[in-house]
């Protein structure tokens, strides 16, 4: 058998589309600030592809890039100002940030009504209780991913390998609203395989490079692969694979993402979503 390729770039191309056309519709264009401290290379591209997209969408983009010894206060001044400023819609830092930087402080202090990450404690809270909460956009992402694939939901087993706050724990409380029969597995997990063997549905989210092998993966099963990892090449080059084993599982699962191409891309349609959805509910426009 040789898994469906679960295309991220052409659904997040046609989420974006739909995008533009709701903004072009509203009273005035949503503005998301995104705020680059210091000048980690991955990060300035992330960024920089995030004003790109933004744009695209007929969003306005505010970008603010910081020097690397920028304070603590500084940095509570500047989310501060954009918490109040009235034509900022979505607030997003960064991250990683600087070591002497408390990355919890930044985040808990962004108004969790522009927290379009969905990292505030406050949407953490919203979405494990079934709030209105502004979701992590890389889960949303895996979410539609499986929509769009017809993947059925409601009473699978479904298993997540990582536990961060930015993708495991937030896809968890997905999958469990979606009645998913939800494991929450890691690194430090019992006998990973034969847990990732049982699931009609894995989410690979823990950041070490192809570490879920073929026999891992029950025949059939759906495989989301979250990992972005960029490994070294015999040439002396660099390449970017997954935390999946891509050709050993493709040739076991009923369906794949790839990466690049997969869930990459719906991450940032899904940062234009929340925006969007961050601006509709401040401002009381219509959804
Ligand atoms: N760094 C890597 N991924 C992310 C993300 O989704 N949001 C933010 N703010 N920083 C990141």
């Amino acid at each position: 058998m040789s898994a469906r390729v679960l295309d991220g770039k052409s659904i997040a191309a046609s989420l974006r589309a739909r995008l533009a056309r709701e903004v072009a519709a509203l009273p005035a264009p949503p503005g998301l600030a995104v705020v680059l401290v210091g000048e980690d290379p991955a990060s300035a591209v992330y960024v920089r592809n995030k004003g790109i997209a933004t744009r695209e969408a007929g969003m306005r983009s505010i970008e603010h890039r910081l020097p690397a010894e920028t304070s603590q206060a500084d940095l509570l001044g500047l989310i501060a100002r954009l918490n109040a400023d009235p034509e900022t819609d979505g607030i997003l830092v960064q991250l990683p940030l600087p070591r002497h930087v408390d990355s919890q402080a930044v985040l808990a202090a962004i108004d969790p009504a522009k927290d379009v990450d969905g990292f505030h404690v406050v949407n953490a809270g919203l979405l494990a209780t079934g709030g209105p909460a502004l979701v992590p956009c890389t889960p949303r992402g895996c979410m539609i991913l499986l929509h769009e694939a017809g993947i059925a939901l409601a009473g699978a087993e479904a298993v997540v390998v990582g536990r961060s706050n930015i993708v495991g724990k937030p896809v968890a409380q997905l999958l469990l609203a979606a009645d998913c029969t939800v494991t929450i597995a890691h690194s430090r997990s019992r006998d990973l395989p034969a847990i990732c063997r049982r699931a009609d549905i894995v989410i690979a989210a823990v950041g070490r490079p192809e570490m879920l092998r073929g026999d891992w993966i029950r025949p059939g099963a759906t495989v989301i692969d979250v990992g972005i990892n960029r490994v070294a090449t015999a040439g002396g080059g660099s390449r970017l694979v997954g935390d999946v084993a891509y050709a050993e599982v493709a040739a076991v699962a009923g369906a794949i993402t790839p990466v690049p191409g997969g869930v990459g891309p719906m991450t940032i349609a899904c940062l234009l979503d929340n925006t969007l959805i961050a601006a509709r509910r401040r401002r009381g426009w219509k959804e």
